[in-house]
């Protein structure tokens, strides 16, 4: 029997209520659906906003408390990362590097991950391309070709009313479930080969 694959959402807002975490459940949810007639799936989110005092207890992997150590480890071991956060400053905001400043550099060589990220307005698209895939390049993760990027007005308060915004969620989840399934077909050869 295959394990099941196991998908880490990590959102990057410090603060409770977020648009960030609407965009990263959205997306999740997708995901879900997308893989569900092919493996079981188990899926983890990990929020910066609850995190955050744990997370900051060190700048080295093996003095956090075992909660910060847990999400780390879980980052380290995941078939798929989605990397969500909102924009602070054209960038992603400091706690969200922080957190994978703490994840070892060797951990998600050819690893999928999905960017997304979400800002005020539309000025600071290019977020995800300019600032969250060089992060990602520097791990060598396999990153989703289509990002997605979020701004206010695709929101109705906290709930995603954009059509545009639906449809760049499901074409990054198609994509990212392509690679998924792939890297799960090809790790299933190799055991077969060494067995
Ligand atoms: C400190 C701070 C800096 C921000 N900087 C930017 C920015 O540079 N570009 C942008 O588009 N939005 C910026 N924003 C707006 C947020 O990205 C936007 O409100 C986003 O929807 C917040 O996501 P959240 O609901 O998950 O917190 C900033 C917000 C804060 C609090």
């Amino acid at each position: 029997m295959t394990r099941k694959i196991r998908i880490v959402v990590v959102i990057g807002n410090p603060g409770a209520k977020s648009r960030t975490k609407v965009l990263a459940q959205a997306i999740a949810t997708r995901l879900a659906d997308g893989l569900a007639g092919h493996h079981a799936i188990q899926l983890q989110t990990l929020e910066i906003a609850q995190l955050a005092p744990q997370l900051l207890a060190s700048g080295w992997p093996a003095e956090l408390p075992p909660e910060g150590a847990a999400a780390v480890h879980a980052i380290e071991t995941a078939d798929l990362v989605v990397a969500a956060t909102p924009v602070h400053k054209g960038s992603y905001t400091g706690l969200f590097k922080h957190l994978f400043d703490l994840v070892a550099p060797e951990a998600l060589v050819g690893r999928p991950v999905l960017l997304a990220a979400n800002g005020g307005s539309d000025r600071h698209a290019l977020v995800v391309d300019h600032q969250l895939r060089p992060l990602f390049a520097f791990f060598r993760a396999l990153t989703v070709p289509s990002a997605v990027y979020a701004a206010e007005s695709d929101f109705e308060g906290y709930t995603i009313r954009s059509s545009a915004l639906q449809a760049r969620i499901d074409e990054a989840v198609a994509q990212a479930v392509g690679l998924v399934l792939r890297g799960r077909e090809e790790a299933l050869i190799e055991h077969r080969q060494a067995a």
